[in-house]
């Protein structure tokens, strides 16, 4: 079998885990600060605050802005329900925007249309690790009065014009769960330049309950563990050579994938993270077989749109673009270990070869 995904760990990350352990100081303490360091750099913000994962990052940002009940976000449908889930936890309620169906990311034509008075914010996600287009998405939110926020979650190692995705919103959040492009098991950061969205996220991720805006924000304990960040800080250290590794892979899949399958765009201001290798066919039945026959791990992101799910599908209208790109699409292994073998094997059964 070839493994769709897993993370890429050595002796750093062991070495790390055990310094930690040895240390005695296991919860939120020096080494969450210095992932928190190292990961603002990364990312070219002022301010990066660790928390317990990428859904509570999304609700400690949207807490630190004040939104909350009778607000509205704009969210696509196309994500994990993370991402709607989150702005529903603090009371908000997420409308579903179409995407665009090259990049997979937010149309902002769809999502200027589901603009109302209540609308507080925007939420793109960069989703497989492609940019959503901030500069479009930004412009909106300039002349709306709405704020812009990055679900990074996918995005580590991908940039729009030159700036790594996490540093063109107001915040961002990243997920960093195991199957990321770095990892520390279970965690998330949030990414901002502005002060006070860094200090209410520190505040709210532990107990600190406050007035903000119009509401008091009841917090919770969304403290990340110095265990993991010391295997995030080793994870970062590497993140350089595992996106190169991805972009290795991507360039031969594009390079030998055949014409009945579309391989992803990426837009010209765009440095793809490839977080999935995500390709598109309307005869996904035959090709799921095809991999599956072959031993070939792959994946579906996502089976069902958000908005077609139980939880929401009472409170929205159709999306067609979202729609039939989530009865078209699989995602490759794309893992930075992925061997020439294994690679070769899997565009063998992509393009039916043999059969
Ligand atoms: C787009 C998106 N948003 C949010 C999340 C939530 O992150 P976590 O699983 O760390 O809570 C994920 C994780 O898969 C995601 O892919």
């Amino acid at each position: 079998m070839i493994e769709h995904n897993h993370p890429i760990l050595d002796v750093a990350e062991e070495e790390a885990v055990i310094r930690v352990l040895r240390s005695r100081h296991l919860a939120q303490g020096a080494e969450v600060a210095g992932l928190e360091s190292d990961f603002a750099a990364r990312v070219g913000v002022s301010h990066s605050v660790a928390v317990a994962n990428g859904t509570v990052a999304i609700e400690i940002g949207l807490q630190s802005l004040g939104i909350g009940p009778g607000d509205e976000v704009v969210v696509p449908s196309l994500s994990f329900i993370a991402t709607a889930n989150a702005v529903r936890r603090v009371g908000a309620t997420p409308v579903f925007a179409d995407i665009d169906p090259k990049t997979y990311c937010l149309s902002a034509a769809s999502v200027e249309s589901r603009v109302t008075s209540r609308t507080r914010a925007i939420i793109a996600v960069h989703l497989y690790g492609h940019p959503a287009d901030v500069d479009v998405l930004g412009a909106l939110c300039d002349e709306s009065g709405l704020v812009l926020i990055e679900d990074s979650a996918q995005g580590l190692g991908a940039s729009w014009r030159g700036k790594s995705v996490g540093s063109h919103g107001r915040f961002a959040t990243f997920s960093l769960y195991a199957t990321k492009n770095a990892t520390t098991g279970e965690g998330g950061v949030i990414t901002t330049d502005d002060p006070e969205i860094a200090e209410r996220a520190r505040s709210l991720r532990s107990h600190q309950s406050r007035f903000v805006g119009r509401s008091l924000q009841v917090a919770t304990n969304a403290r990340m563990t110095d265990l993991q960040a010391a295997i995030g800080r080793v994870q970062l250290s590497k993140l350089d050579w595992m996106q190169e590794g991805r972009h290795r892979l991507a360039a031969v899949y594009e390079r030998y994938l055949g014409p009945d399958v579309t391989t992803p765009y990426v837009a010209p201001e765009a440095v793809h993270g490839y977080h999935q290798y995500t390709i598109r066919t309307p005869d996904r039945e035959s090709l799921i077989g095809r991999l599956e026959a072959a031993g070939v791990g792959y994946a579906i992101y996502y089976p069902t749109p958000i908005h077609l799910t139980e939880t929401y599908v009472a409170a929205n209208d159709r999306l067609p673009e979202t729609e039939t790109v989530s009865n078209e699409v699989v995602s490759l292994p794309i893992r930075p270990d992925l061997t020439d073998e294994e690679q070769g094997a899997v565009i063998a059964a992509v393009n039916g070869e043999g059969e």
